[in-house]
């Protein structure tokens, strides 16, 4: 779509290459993700969900091509960022994209920080590299020195006392201050986009509200989209405008996020849902999905979740029959809300 901030198209990942791009050891590599394709607009907060094994990681680091090397490699589609597609740009051009206009934000605060230099050093290296423009802050602080623009940042991070973390190493800060000064690192050079990974998944349950509720509330200040891969439905429900839910390397469904929660067409999705524990259930009565994400050389021919599905155990057996070997179910289109599922009418989910 053309006013798409990031628009993934038809991106298969695979792994077991040699250095020179040749399949390792003559062996068939394998293929990990299936022609995913989704468009993340302006200022928007777009979630990646699924279970554990599913590709969102995967899809997440060929954005800008972090795959592992040599050993996988984007085989198919491509990554529109800025009218350039990232799949295919110099790999000088990729690294002025890092950072400054896609920025990342991982599990792992400490990942992304040096243990042994201080908070204020490590901010203010970003500055050093040139990455930040006045515009990445307030007009009031336009004109400001790099110091004073960290301040606000971090006092619109939560921080009341930015001089007591700036002064601080790494490791005199919890996980969820850390994660918040990674938020800080990450807008200041203003990127269009900040790919965040599991951002919240190693923190305490308690802060993990808090950081998420920064994220959101300073991208949506800085006009920043955000994809956010997440395992947890109930993360999405609560802070993203759209989602693409994915399984066993393909996308399944996708739309707004109102939408998918009040009316989940794909049988994944609804037992995703499912699962969300709310603060009345009873967690004997929770429902799971039985069995797990295949792995990816287990992959089967036709839907890959028909071995877990209720919906394809109970259908007439014709149905039954594309589920378990038809090439991929048909997209179930309802404007800018679809899944890919062979047994289900759209309009039979809106009772
Ligand atoms: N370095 C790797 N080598 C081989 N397979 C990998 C590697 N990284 C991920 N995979 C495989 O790719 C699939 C998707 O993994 P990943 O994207 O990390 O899942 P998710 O982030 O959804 O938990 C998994 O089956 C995983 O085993
Ligand atoms: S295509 Fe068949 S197996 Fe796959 S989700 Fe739909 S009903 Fe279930
Ligand atoms: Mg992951």
């Amino acid at each position: 779509m053309s006013n798409a901030v990031l628009s993934v198209q038809d991106v298969s990942v695979a792994f077991g290459f040699d250095k020179n791009g040749n399949p390792r050891d003559g062996k068939q590599p394998l293929q990990v993700t299936d022609r995913v394709s989704f468009d993340i607009f302006s200022g928007e907060f777009f979630a990646l969900v699924g279970e554990s094994g599913c590709g969102k990681s995967v899809t997440a680091m060929s954005i800008l091509r972090l795959l592992p090397w040599p050993s996988a490699k984007i085989v198919n589609g491509s990554i529109l960022f800025n009218a350039r597609d990232l799949v295919k740009l110099p790999l000088n051009e990729l690294q002025s994209v890092r950072g400054s206009e896609i920025a990342c934000i991982f599990q792992e605060p400490m990942q992304a920080l040096n243990p042994v230099v201080t908070i204020k050093k490590q901010l203010l290296e970003v500055f050093k590299f040139g990455a930040v423009s006045n515009s990445a802050v307030s007009n009031s602080a336009s004109s400001a020195d790099p110091l004073t623009i960290i301040r606000e940042q971090l006092r619109l991070a939560g921080f009341t006392d930015p001089d007591r973390v700036l002064n601080s190493y790494p490791h005199e800060l919890s996980g969820g201050m850390l994660q918040r000064v990674c938020i800080v690192m990450a807008l200041l050079p203003k990127p269009k986009l900040i790919i965040a990974d599991e951002p919240t998944t190693a923190l305490d349950v308690t802060v993990q509200a808090q950081v998420l509720a920064v994220l959101k509330d300073m991208a949506e200040k800085t006009g920043t989209a955000v994809l956010l891969i997440t395992h947890n439905m109930g993360i999405v429900s609560q802070y993203a405008h759209r989602v693409a839910v994915m399984y066993a390397g393909r996308i399944v469904e996708e739309g707004p996020v109102r939408e998918v929660i009040n009316h989940p067409l794909h049988p994944y999705t609804q037992g995703l849902l499912a699962a969300i524990p709310e603060s009345h259930s009873d967690l004997r009565t929770l429902a799971s999905i039985p069995g797990s994400v295949p792995h990816p050389k287990d992959f089967a021919k036709g839907c890959r979740f028909a071995d877990r599905c209720s919906k394809c155990a109970q259908a007439p057996a014709e149905i039954r029959e594309k589920c378990l070997s038809a090439e991929l179910p048909t997209k179930m289109s309802e404007a800018d809300h679809f899944a890919y599922c062979f047994c289900q009418d759209p309009r039979a989910s809106r009772g």
